[in-house]
């Protein structure tokens, strides 16, 4: 099915075109289902594209994407932010503010599968005039953890602010295959892990199939294997401060599944409906046992 592009799209497309002509080829690549937005730089640096991505198999794609109040660097193969992950980490960022959470030692957070490290980079951007804050990135792609550190430094963070490490959390040994310095106990965990079941992964539309990495789509066969290695993960003892919040984005329909894992590992749950009206985000907290 052809895809529409928005106006705004249109408008980016129109601004990156050197010509009328390439701006006729984008249209017509953007209506066959390529996606519409990322970078179109090739050896100047970045591009300011918002989401614009044109395929060229001779180009290195690399554009910048706002998040929030940053500009952050992406380009394949590490997964574009969406504006559905942006909308509820600025939520999450509002609930918290560091300076009143009494603590002895910086504000802790850990991003499970951290892409462009939009996620930290976001909080920590928000958080660290209130408060001391470290945050710690994962991913098993080295070209996320690399992206992540760039970004880091772009967005003014030192690396003892933010620090983007390879990692893999399904692994038995997590987090104990990290450096020392990244060790629990962590008081804010993020995760936009991969979601999507294996079915719906092979009728994915061409214009995300085929731009975006499939290891950072790809959820397992049922789309919750991500779900249950942080649920294990963050049930373990020691691993969370107490009171500290679990925030997880979710697919369309995975509130349920993932609430239910959530619960048997020990944590409540609020789900977080998001500006387009869907279940988003699980926010966890453990149980506090009375008595
Ligand atoms: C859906 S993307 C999210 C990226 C970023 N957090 C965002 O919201 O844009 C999932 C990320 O998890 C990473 N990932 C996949 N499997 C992983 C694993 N076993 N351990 C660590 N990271 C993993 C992928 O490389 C990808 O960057």
């Amino acid at each position: 099915m052809p895809v529409r592009p928005s106006l705004q799209e249109i408008r980016w497309l129109s601004s990156a075109a050197k010509s009328p002509a390439q701006f006729r080829s984008f249209l017509r690549r953007s209506f066959r289902g390529e996606p519409l937005a990322v970078g179109l730089s090739v050896s100047s640096g970045f591009v300011h594209s918002g989401l614009i991505y044109i395929h060229t198999s001779t180009v290195v794609l690399t554009g910048s994407q706002p998040f929030h109040e940053l500009h952050l660097r992406v380009h394949q193969p590490v997964l574009i932010p969406r504006p559905e992950t942006e909308e509820w980490a600025i939520r999450l960022s509002e609930l918290l503010v560091p300076s009143k959470l009494a603590l002895s030692r910086p504000l802790s957070i850990l991003d499970l599968g951290t892409g462009t490290g939009c996620i930290p980079l976001l909080l920590c951007h928000v958080w660290r005039p209130k408060g001391q804050v470290r945050a710690h990135g994962i991913d098993i792609n080295p070209a996320a953890v690399e992206l992540a550190n760039e970004n880091g430094a772009a967005c003014g963070l030192s690396p003892d602010t933010f620090k983007a490490v390879q990692g893999n959390f399904l692994a038995p040994n997590f987090p104990g295959n990290l450096p020392e310095n990244i060790a629990p106990p962590f008081d804010i965990v993020t995760s936009n892990p991969p979601y999507i079941p294996l079915d719906e992964y092979r009728e994915l539309p061409a214009s995300v199939a085929r731009y975006e990495d499939r290891g950072a789509l790809l959820g397992g066969p049922t789309g919750l294997e991500f779900y249950r290695a942080i649920a294990r993960l963050t049930a373990k003892k020691g691993f969370l401060s107490p009171g500290a919040v679990v925030a997880l984005e979710i697919g369309y329909n995975q509130a349920d599944a993932v609430r239910n894992i959530m619960h048997a590992s020990g944590f409540n749950t609020q789900v977080w409906v998001d500006a387009w009206g869907k279940e988003r985000t699980i926010i966890a907290r453990r149980f506090v046992r009375v008595g």
